[in-house]
């Protein structure tokens, strides 16, 4: 929470760019044994945006990052410190945020990667929050990029008609009124095998019997990434919300991490929310782009009138680690 004499902050700029490639349920339908289906019943997913073979992590990034500045009116070079969440970076290092710095013309400002999966846009969130109210930085730009098609095994039907590709960004600053209101951060690391991509890393570096065993794919042990998924959001949202003395009818919408919408549904009804009215959904159209899902997700629902002025609103991540995060702000 916000102390006296603390700067107030805010987001004051938002973007996002998803590849034009659309891959629908029944495109799946031909890639491995699903249905159209069972994917609608059991996600909510009807199609995702798969990046071109040529697109990077910070190609969609620096477009995202673009849109964003265009939206607050800023100049790149008003940037102080560039900070992307993704699990899927271009390379191992250097880190995608010098390049996307790079390409946005910024070269002296500091840039660093942030390694917590879905819930990347939060953990970026709170550090941009952090050297903005104590007068470090100004401007920063906090950029949540994924190419999941990436990491993502074509022949694994249980994970890919889940995961597709895309970027948001937010750019943070003071305010006079509203703002962040409230942050809150976990992590669990004894449950890092639900989610994870095995090899690639120094445990197990890249070989050919890693290639042959596709060990530089993502492997997910869903049923009970589940069952912590719900827990882990309802109890986030809950801590972010009660030291403001918010409960759910307080809250305009829940902009939360698009990853399956029983999880959704299950965590706007542990918070006694009403999900057609104030949960925001857009997994229908993108599918879970990890980090990148909370931040277009929040971008859309400025972008459709779903969040005006006055009205306080909470994001709620969870993601491979595990990690979570919850953040409310005042728009
Ligand atoms: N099409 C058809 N059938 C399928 C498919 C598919 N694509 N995938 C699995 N099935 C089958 C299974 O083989 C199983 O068949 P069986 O009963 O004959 O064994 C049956 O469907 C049920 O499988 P479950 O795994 O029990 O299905 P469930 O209802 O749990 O749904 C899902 C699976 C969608 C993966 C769900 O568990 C889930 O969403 N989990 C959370 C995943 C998540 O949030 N991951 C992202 C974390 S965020 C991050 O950091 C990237």
């Amino acid at each position: 929470m916000t102390k006296m004499n603390e700067k107030k902050v805010g987001i004051i700029g938002l973007g996002k760019y998803l590849p034009e490639h659309r891959l629908s349920n029944k495109d799946l339908e031909k890639i491995v044994d699903t249905t159209d289906e069972w994917i609608t019943a059991r996600t909510g997913i009807k199609e995702r945006r798969i990046a071109a073979d040529n697109e990077a992590t910070s190609d969609m990034a620096v477009k995202a990052a673009k849109n964003a500045l265009e939206n607050a009116k800023l100049n790149p070079g008003d940037i102080d410190l560039v900070i992307v969440a993704t699990i899927t970076p271009d390379m191992f290092f250097p880190a995608t945020a010098c390049i996307v710095q790079n390409k946005l013309g910024i070269n002296s400002v500091p840039a660093f990667d942030i390694s917590v999966a879905c819930s990347g846009f939060m953990y970026g969130i709170a550090i941009a929050n952090q050297f903005i109210k104590t007068g470090v930085y100004k401007h920063v730009l906090v950029i949540a990029a994924e190419k999941m098609s990436s990491v993502t095994d074509w022949t694994d039907r249980s994970t890919c008609v889940l995961m597709g590709d895309g970027a948001g960004a937010a750019i943070l600053g003071e305010v006079k009124d509203g703002g962040i209101l409230s942050v809150y951060l976990g992590a669990d690391g004894s449950k890092g095998d639900l989610l994870n991509m095995p090899a690639g890393g120094s445990r197990i570096p890249a070989t050919v019997s890693t290639v042959e065993g596709r060990l530089h794919f993502l492997k997910m042990q869903g049923n009970e990434l589940f069952r912590h998924a719900v827990k882990i959001m309802a109890e986030a949202a809950m801590k972010a919300t009660e030291p403001l003395g918010l409960k759910g009818d307080d809250i305009s919408l829940v902009i939360p991490h698009q990853a399956n919408i029983r999880i959704l549904n299950a965590v706007a009804k542990r918070m006694g929310i009403d999900p057609a009215k104030k949960l925001y959904l857009n997994i229908e159209k993108y599918g879970n782009m990890s980090a990148a899902s909370s931040a277009v997700a929040l971008t859309e629902a400025v972008e459709e009138g779903r969040v005006k002025k006055g009205d306080t609103i909470l994001l709620d991540a969870f993601g491979a680690g595990l990690t979570w995060g919850a953040v409310v702000i005042k728009w």
